[in-house]
């Protein structure tokens, strides 16, 4: 009988789209996907390092993974756990030091190994080489019939920042070649995606090459835009997570030109203060962020933007706050993500000793939280009454109730009594109940 298989996932986008691939790749050898941990014969675990509590995670799922399988194993019954994703890279033997019933661990990179050596059952348990160009040649095409696809067109990251492990657990840039991007794209718009999320720990700084009547061209993020959106059936294009000092004119000019391309960016700043943006390594200033923004915005007048914080990096003042507090009055993000710093094991920052107070950080998280809370409001509340396009994905709770997302990214929920799923319909906005919109089909 086939062996059964469960892949549980944490973190990014990164993660998920990996978890999609290697789901992809194990009921290509045979194997069949489960619906828990309890029904499966191979308990995959696709962790993330980001920060201390999402990294926990892994162990306190493992513990109660291991009793599990002994469990099952006085039953005469195998199971095998596999650790994969950033724990896995960061960490590799430690893991198996702390939890005896690990079988393998792969690293983001790596995992592409994975049915074979169940196959063959190796002796090796660490598999965490950095080597990309494998990992993506080693893929299969999707079977997926989802709307809205995510596909990693870039790994890795140079910037290292002194607070961040992804140059650590992801390692140096990679950016996948159009070709092999362009023939995922094909597969997935034929498969019914309309919508397209081009995804990289720094995606912005997208670099390939391609040949035409025998000269090398440099492909950068806007040309790749531009390549994808000729593409018939393909409705949207968004990609996440920039970094701005990537963002060049090449990309703007596609935000000025191409409607494909939806008028929202995420552009973390993590803080408003020059002097930690400075300790941070993050090689912008305020005034270079700002400036940026109000540039875009000049190119594409509707443009949203989303953006990280990290509250409490060591030694932020009160001062250093209200200058992150500064920048978000300024800004007025359409929606943002707040984090207590969280000192991380091999990067520079977790060597400093001037951590901030517990209470002092919970504070100040508090009062950021609610500020982008009420602009999120605000920017949703602005929009009540307008007609937008909608792309539907799926279906909602409720009967005949549908889901879709505005340029935006909002999420709307619509009744009707007709299928809309793949569907991009005008809707009028009417209702906002917290983050989401009640909205109504327009004639
Ligand atoms: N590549 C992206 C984001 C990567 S990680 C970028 O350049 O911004 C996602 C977010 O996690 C970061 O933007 C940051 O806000 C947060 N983060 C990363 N390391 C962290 C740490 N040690 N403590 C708290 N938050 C962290
Ligand atoms: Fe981490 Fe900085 Fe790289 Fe983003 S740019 S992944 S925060 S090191
Ligand atoms: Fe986490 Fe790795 Fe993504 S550390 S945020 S899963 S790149």
């Amino acid at each position: 009988m086939n062996q059964s298989f469960f892949i549980k996932t944490y973190g990014c986008q990164m993660n998920e789209y990996d978890s999609e691939k290697l789901n992809d790749l194990l009921e290509y050898n045979g194997y069949k996907a489960s619906k828990n941990f309890e029904e499966s014969d191979i308990a995959i675990l696709n962790t993330c390092h980001i920060r201390k509590k999402a990294s926990e995670k892994l162990y306190s799922d493992l513990g109660r993974l291991s009793k599990f399988k002994e469990n099952k194993k006085k039953l005469g019954k195998r199971m095998q756990i596999i650790v994969t994703g950033c724990v896995a890279q960061a960490e590799g033997d430690e893991i198996l030091k702390r939890n005896k019933s690990v079988d393998y661990i792969f690293g983001p990179q790596s995992f592409h190994k994975l049915p074979k050596i169940l196959k063959k059952s190796n002796s090796d348990k660490v598999y965490n080489d950095f080597l990309c160009e494998n990992k993506f040649s080693s893929l299969i095409p999707s079977k997926s019939k989802e709307v809205s696809k995510l596909i990693t067109i870039q790994e890795g990251c140079d910037k290292f920042c002194s607070f961040c492990v992804v140059p650590y657990t992801r390692g140096a840039e990679f950016s996948r070649s159009v070709e092999n991007i362009y023939a995922e794209t094909i597969a997935l718009v034929k498969n019914g995606a309309k919508e397209l999320t081009l995804l990289g720990q720094n995606v912005s700084s997208y670099e390939s090459n391609v040949i035409k009547d025998g000269i090398r061209k440099k492909i950068r993020l806007g040309d790749l835009c531009q390549i994808l959106s000729h593409i018939q059936g393909l409705e949207r294009i968004r990609y996440l997570t920039s970094h701005p000092i990537d963002i060049d004119d090449n990309l703007l000019d596609q935000h000025k030109k191409n409607p494909k391309l939806m008028p929202f960016l995420h552009l973390p700043i993590q803080s408003g203060s020059d002097r930690i943006l400075k300790k941070m390594n993050r090689k912008h200033s305020k005034t270079f962020y700002l400036s940026l923004i109000e540039k875009i915005k000049k190119i594409k007048k509707n443009m949203a933007f989303s953006s990280d914080f990290i509250v409490g990096y060591p030694g932020e003042t009160d001062n250093d706050f209200q200058e992150s507090l500064e920048v978000i009055e300024k800004v007025r993000f359409a929606s943002s993500y707040s984090f207590k710093y969280s000192p991380r094991p091999g990067t520079p920052s977790s060597l400093k000793d001037s951590l901030i107070d517990c209470d002092v950080v919970d504070r100040r998280l508090k009062e950021m939280q609610s500020i982008l809370n009420k602009h999120q409001t605000e920017f949703n509340l602005s929009f009540i009454d307008k007609t937008v396009d909608v792309l539907f994905s799926g279906k909602g709770k409720k009967p005949n109730q549908y889901v879709g997302r505005t340029p935006h990214l909002q999420p709307v929920h619509v009744l009707s009594s007709e299928n809309l799923v793949g569907k991009l319909l005008s809707v009028k906005l009417e209702d906002l109940t917290s983050y989401s919109f009640h909205g109504r089909l327009s004639a």
